[in-house]
């Protein structure tokens, strides 16, 4: 009989194979998610010990012990019975990564933005952010270069993080609303953000940023659901919340604005004066 496949079914079998197989070691009845979040707990104890909480990185590869290529909701029964089936743990993905998603990206044709760009630009930087920096899509460097923020706005994103003590080598993650680039840079459709916004909630489920800065309007509305203008959305903290996340987001100019504009220098300097001031305030935030 054809057996249901459902996530608590899968892990189910997982945890009655952990069991069966009657090992001493500690935390072996526990599923792979389970074994991550106690991971991810203790790496986050770790770090406030430590007084620099989120400096570190982290790849989490537990095994359900189900073949690779197989997601632990689409397990097979035969799985958990076959000895020969078991892999190593360490051939299994079980869990969502930033590679995972990357490779989505790049390959994602959900809109008509994947038929125009050169490159899909994913994001990167630090893999436990304090900041996630989020702008609006790639523009025409991003493309040629698979990497956000690389252009003249880009350097000076750089700068405002470093006059704040934020960079995207050690404690920040760059991304944007839309990874593949919108012809002649056009705003990107409300289509073209629906379809790429789970690639984003994804990123920042992953990623757990203590702070959001978004980079300019269409950052901020999107995230923040709201046809409200950048003047209004920003100089204010605000929450958004993923999963089992409330995450403080403030939102700026974007920086291709103040390089039009130098009258908006002034106010996204008292926003970035305003994230630092938080950062610093915040007991488990701030950095060592
Ligand atoms: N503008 C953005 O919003 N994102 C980039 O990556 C580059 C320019």
């Amino acid at each position: 009989m054809a057996l249901p496949r459902g996530k608590g079914d899968a892990e189910q079998r997982a945890r009655a194979h952990n069991r069966r197989r009657g090992s001493a070691e500690a935390g072996d009845n526990l599923t792979a998610e389970e074994k991550t979040t106690v991971a991810r707990f203790l790496d986050i104890a770790v770090d406030s010990l430590r007084d620099n909480y989120r400096s570190g990185e982290r790849a989490y590869q537990f095994s359900d012990d189900i073949p690779p290529g197989e997601s632990a909701a689409a397990a097979p029964i035969a799985a958990e019975e076959s000895a020969a089936a078991a892999p190593t743990a360490e051939a299994a993905p079980v869990k969502d990564s930033l590679e995972q998603i990357a490779a989505g990206v790049h390959s994602c044709t959900a809109c008509p933005l994947g038929e125009t760009r050169n490159n899909a630009v994913p994001g990167e930087g630090a893999g436990r952010p304090l900041v996630m920096v989020i702008g609006e899509g790639p523009g025409a460097d991003e493309d040629a270069a698979g990497r956000p923020f690389v252009g003249r706005a880009g350097q000076l994103l750089d700068k405002m993080l470093h006059s704040i003590g934020l960079s995207r080598d050690t404690n920040c993650f760059i991304a944007n609303v839309v990874k593949c680039r919108p012809p002649e840079n056009r705003d990107p459709l409300p289509e073209e953000r629906a379809a790429c916004l789970a690639f984003l909630k994804r990123q920042i489920r992953i990623l757990r940023p203590k702070y959001i800065l978004c980079a300019g309007r269409i950052a901020a509305q999107t995230l923040l659901e709201t046809e409200a203008p950048i003047g209004k959305l920003r100089g204010q903290f605000a929450e958004l919340r993923v999963a089992d996340m409330a995450v403080p987001l403030l939102a700026t100019y974007h920086p291709s604005a103040l390089l039009r504009n130098e009258d908006l220098k002034r106010p996204a300097w008292e926003d970035l004066k305003m994230l630092r001031a938080a950062i610093t305030e915040d007991p488990a935030g701030g950095e060592s």
